[in-house]
């Protein structure tokens, strides 16, 4: 091999010297065509409320999407995806996959707006179901393979809604194989499959349970999400996506989980997406409103670190407004 030089020979500062080498030998650099953006859909009409614990992210009703996807798609954003409240909740969650749902409906009307803005589906249980949790519920657990069966068939509705990508996020086992099969039965084997494939058991998705008033109404997510404490459990878990039939393999959150995004991208040859989740989002919202941190700083300070870990794309709440500082700076 060959021995680095020692100072005075080397000067690290060198290539630090003038803002231009800097950006010459700039190792990791942000696009808008790393973002996914996250939508919340709601029944009623001219409907725009922000969420309280999320500001600048909004519930917003069908009639307020054109202009939505419009602002979206003028920035360059290449894709959202979507969430949605039913108008009421039961212990299957009919609405999820109900052709007249709302995320059938937003679906829709998003494509018909920019048929060349991806739409992506959530695919899970938890805003739907009474009990919250993403699954069937009896005597009290969350069972696994009954659950499949519901997921197939809101993942088939999704796609025959005109969704060109749908991602299962319920954390069941064997979710991925099921809803392949499903969408391939149906005729939508071009369909892909963005899986959270490491997805935790986490407490940054708080403020998120409020915005899809999903939280679980009893007990928590902890015997279908992954302990925090596991790394080479992820690598399992993504592999097992994999052979399944993934074509992007989640990890979330995204902040916390530095490590384990570059472990799963470094093992696996499939485009990695990472979540920068909702408590991620507010976290930076709180301290900027407090004059604390400098907001846009350092939202592209961790968008980059999601990136630089190896991330090929980023689900965030900041993709609007890091489109704009990006393309602005
Ligand atoms: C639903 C789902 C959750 C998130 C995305 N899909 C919440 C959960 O698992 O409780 C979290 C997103 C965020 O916090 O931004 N299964």
């Amino acid at each position: 091999m060959y021995t680095l030089p020692l100072f005075p020979t080397a000067r690290p500062r060198r290539l630090r010297w003038t803002q231009t080498i800097r950006r010459m030998v700039e190792e990791t650099r942000l696009s808008v065509d790393d973002f996914i953006y996250p939508l919340f859909v709601v029944h009623g009409e001219n409907v725009r409320r922000e969420i309280p614990s999320m500001p600048g992210v909004f519930h917003l009703s069908l009639d307020q999407l054109p202009r939505e996807v419009e602002e979206i798609s003028t920035l360059g954003i290449p894709a959202v995806i979507l969430f949605g409240l039913p108008a009421s909740k039961d212990p299957v969650g009919r609405e999820n996959f109900d052709p007249e749902g709302i995320v059938q409906r937003a679906v829709r009307v998003i494509k018909e707006e920019n048929p060349d803005l991806t739409v992506i589906t959530d695919v899970c249980m938890c805003e739907y179901t009474d009990h919250g949790h993403c699954g069937i519920v009896r005597d009290g657990i969350i069972v696994n393979d009954e659950t499949l069966d519901i997921y197939a068939r809101v993942a088939v509705s999704h796609a025959a809604a005109g969704a060109d990508m749908v991602a299962p996020s319920g954390m069941m086992d064997g979710q991925v194989a099921a809803i392949r099969r499903a969408l391939d039965d149906a005729g939508y084997a071009h369909i892909p499959i963005m899986a959270y494939a490491a997805k935790y058991a986490s407490n940054f998705y708080g403020p998120f349970r409020d915005a899809a008033q999903s939280p679980p109404q009893f007990g928590d997510r902890k015997s279908y999400q992954m302990n925090p404490a596991n790394a080479r459990e992820a690598l399992r878990e993504v592999a097992l996506d994999v052979q399944e039939g993934a074509d992007i393999i989640m990890v979330k959150p995204a902040l916390a989980y530095l490590d384990i995004i570059r472990q799963v991208r470094d093992t696996f040859p499939l485009p990695v997406a990472a979540y920068n989740v909702s408590g991620e989002y507010s976290m930076i919202k709180a301290a900027a409103r407090n004059g604390w941190l400098d907001e846009r700083a350092v939202a592209l300070e961790v968008l980059t670190a999601i990136k630089r870990a190896g991330a090929d794309l980023i689900l965030t709440y900041f993709a609007k407004d890091a489109a704009k500082w990006i393309q602005g700076a």
